[in-house]
């Protein structure tokens, strides 16, 4: 379904958390050339204030930069705080990061860093933005969550599970809010090429079917009404309605040799 249309309703600001690269930048790109104001969010301000200044100029829209960790509580209330007054419609909560490889191997401090920037960030952003959607009296929240949210994935257990949390969310979200005139979306991304596969060590010369951040984003915006989760790409959802009419067992066997194939030695 095409619902751009819907975007008007949503004017005339929109916030994206993880603007400064991939899939967030492409969100405030497409979402600036739509006419929305927007606030960025991350913590590397020079990528932020270069986007700003080049989305201002090229479609004459006002973007306010929020430099801010949200891996620790202070910076997911700095958010909170700073965008109080503000008439924001749209808020894409789409900021995360990923770990692979076998699960004990894993760093504890970035495990929790990742739940908190996977899971609590959007719990409370949420939180924060639903009294201010409803007084508003329409608006739409974006989650970005991952096919890794359909089922468990060996060799990343954690980051599957964490999106598992963010899908569930926005279901619960959706039921919650439809009723309000309030659009709820959590968009499920396959392999998309961005930096996240240099962060995770994942060797892109073994990925197939990647998409780029501009497609996923168009999918997601044109899907809006479509929620409450939608996976992006034709060859994503035909994979994963297949792999969900499998065995549980055989899928995670499958999906498990998959991800450590495309694995990187580690040091
Ligand atoms: N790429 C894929 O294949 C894929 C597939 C499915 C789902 N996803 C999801 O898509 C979303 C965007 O990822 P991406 O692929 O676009 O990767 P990316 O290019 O690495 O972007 C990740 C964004 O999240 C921000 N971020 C990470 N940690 C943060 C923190 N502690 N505080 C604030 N911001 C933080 C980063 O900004 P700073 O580093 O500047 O803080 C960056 O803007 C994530 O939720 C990811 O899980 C990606």
């Amino acid at each position: 379904m095409n619902d751009r249309n819907l975007l008007e309703k949503y004017k005339p600001m929109a916030l994206v958390t993880g603007a400064s690269s991939g899939i967030g930048e492409q969100f405030a790109v497409q979402l600036a050339a739509a006419g929305f104001d927007l606030v960025l969010v991350a913590r590397r301000a020079e990528r932020l204030a270069a986007l700003a200044s080049r989305l201002d100029a090229e479609h004459g829209v006002s973007s306010t930069v929020i430099v801010a960790d949200l891996a620790h509580p202070d910076g997911v209330q700095r958010v909170i705080a700073d965008t109080a007054a503000l008439d924001i419609g749209l808020l894409v909560s789409n900021a995360g990061f990923g770990l692979k490889g076998p699960h004990h191997e894993n760093d504890p401090g970035q495990m929790s860093d990742m739940l908190m920037v996977n899971c609590h960030a959007p719990m409370l952003l949420t939180h924060a933005f639903i009294p201010r959607l409803r007084a508003r009296g329409s608006g739409g929240i974006i989650l970005t969550s991952s096919v890794e949210a359909l089922l468990g994935f060996p060799n990343s257990a954690s980051y599957a599970a964490s999106k598992a949390f963010v899908n569930s969310l926005a279901e619960g979200l959706w039921g919650e809010l439809s009723p309000l005139g309030i659009d709820v979306l959590a968009v499920c991304p396959g392999s998309t090429d961005t930096e996240a596969h240099d962060l995770q060590g994942i060797d892109r010369s073994k990925l197939e079917g990647v998409m780029s951040p501009a497609a996923v984003v168009q999918a997601t915006l044109d899907s809006l009404g479509d929620g409450p989760t939608f996976i992006a790409g034709a060859q994503n959802e035909e994979m994963f309605t297949a792999m969900a009419a499998m065995p549980r067992r055989d899928a995670l066997m499958l999906l498990g040799d998959a991800i450590r194939q495309s694995l990187l030695p580690r040091d």
